[in-house]
């Protein structure tokens, strides 16, 4: 528990920050940043903070990066992580390059949460966007997925205006026929080098004026207490959902319940602040599990309320979205 009252049961783990892809909002002028292995936690390490993390009270572990599944022996890790008693959800953010080729070995290790990003249906638009021209690919995972019987599957959409705006409807859509939740992300101004502009923002509230232009009125459907950020919707007879996420128009730090911790292990106790609690340290230090576990109670305490953004500018940090993990 923080100093707010707020339960911390939730935490984003990046574990590289590499990326397959280049998407333009994520890491814009093509440096992702490459940490040499030997600054990334081991395996081991990832583990053994799961373990005291668990112990705390997180329930849900979120596996995002850059791209997760580009790490080397993946698989192996997730399968010790859903192993770990006291972990209730095993999640995993992807782009869904490679998606296809682990399902299975995901499916055997326990995961069944995905959040898949994909800003466009139209391939020339995907490889414009994200760099690689690997529409198809993403699309492959998608179906295999959902076959495979994972739930719920959500996809990621970053609206970007003049960029990707006009495929609102056709994103919404998808929940006609599928049973994803696509959550639309209002754009935000992350890393030091981003492309974002307050002309490229589109408000959740706008994009959902467009979604009910297209089909009418949407139906918010009812939360579950343990729910994300997302206000969620659904379109008359889908299978389907759809959320909206507005980091910057409409802020959600009273019921923040989440930890992150980047690919290097340092904690990061608010997305858009940038003071970090070096965790590798104090492992590689040589803390042992009593210190450890005091270490994270102390930091936990460090959690501040909210983004404070002094004004109308928007909250921003330095680190990029490649290196946090969303
Ligand atoms: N603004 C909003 N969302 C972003 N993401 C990455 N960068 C940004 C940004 N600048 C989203 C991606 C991914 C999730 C982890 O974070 O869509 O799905
Ligand atoms: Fe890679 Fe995700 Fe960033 Fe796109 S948003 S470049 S998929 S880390």
């Amino acid at each position: 528990m923080d100093l707010y009252g707020r339960r911390i049961t939730y935490l984003r783990l990046s574990v590289t920050d590499r990326c397959n892809l280049r998407c333009r909002y994520c890491m814009p002028l093509q440096d992702f940043t490459r940490l040499p292995s030997e600054a990334i936690l081991t395996y081991e390490e990832i583990v053994r903070i799961c373990q005291i993390l668990t112990r705390l009270g997180v329930k849900k572990i979120r596996l995002t990066g850059g791209e997760p599944l580009v790490r080397q022996g993946i698989m192996d890790l997730i399968g010790r992580l859903g192993k770990i008693e006291g972990i209730g959800e095993l999640c995993l953010t992807t782009n869904g390059v490679l998606l296809k080729k682990y399902a299975g070995g995901l499916f055997r290790a326990g995961v069944r949460h995905l959040n898949i990003s994909l800003d466009s249906l139209r391939p020339e638009r995907f490889a414009a966007v994200t760099g690689r021209d690997l529409f198809s690919s993403v699309w492959k995972s998608l179906e295999t997925v959902l076959e495979m019987g994972f739930s719920p599957v959500k996809i990621n959409s970053v609206i970007m205006k003049g960029i990707n705006d006009d495929e609102i409807p056709a994103l919404a859509g998808l929940t006609l026929q599928h049973p994803f939740e696509v959550r639309f992300i209002e754009f935000m101004p992350i890393g030091g080098k981003s492309t974002w502009s307050p002309e490229k923002m589109m408000s959740c509230r706008e994009i959902k004026e467009r979604i009910e232009e297209a089909y009418g009125a949407l139906k918010p459907v009812a939360r579950s207490s343990n729910a994300g950020p997302a206000n969620v919707y659904g379109l008359e007879g889908a299978p389907g959902r759809i959320g909206f996420i507005s980091p910057l128009s409409n802020h959600f730090c009273g019921t923040c319940n989440r930890l992150r911790l980047t690919a290097e292990g340092h904690l990061r106790l608010c997305l858009f602040s940038d003071e970090e609690i070096n965790v590798k340290e104090a492992l590689r230090k040589g803390m042992t599990l009593r210190e450890l576990t005091e270490f994270f109670r102390q930091a936990v305490r460090k959690k501040p309320e909210g983004y404070r953004t002094g004004g109308r500018r928007a909250p921003s940090c330095s680190r990029g979205m490649s290196a946090i993990g969303g």
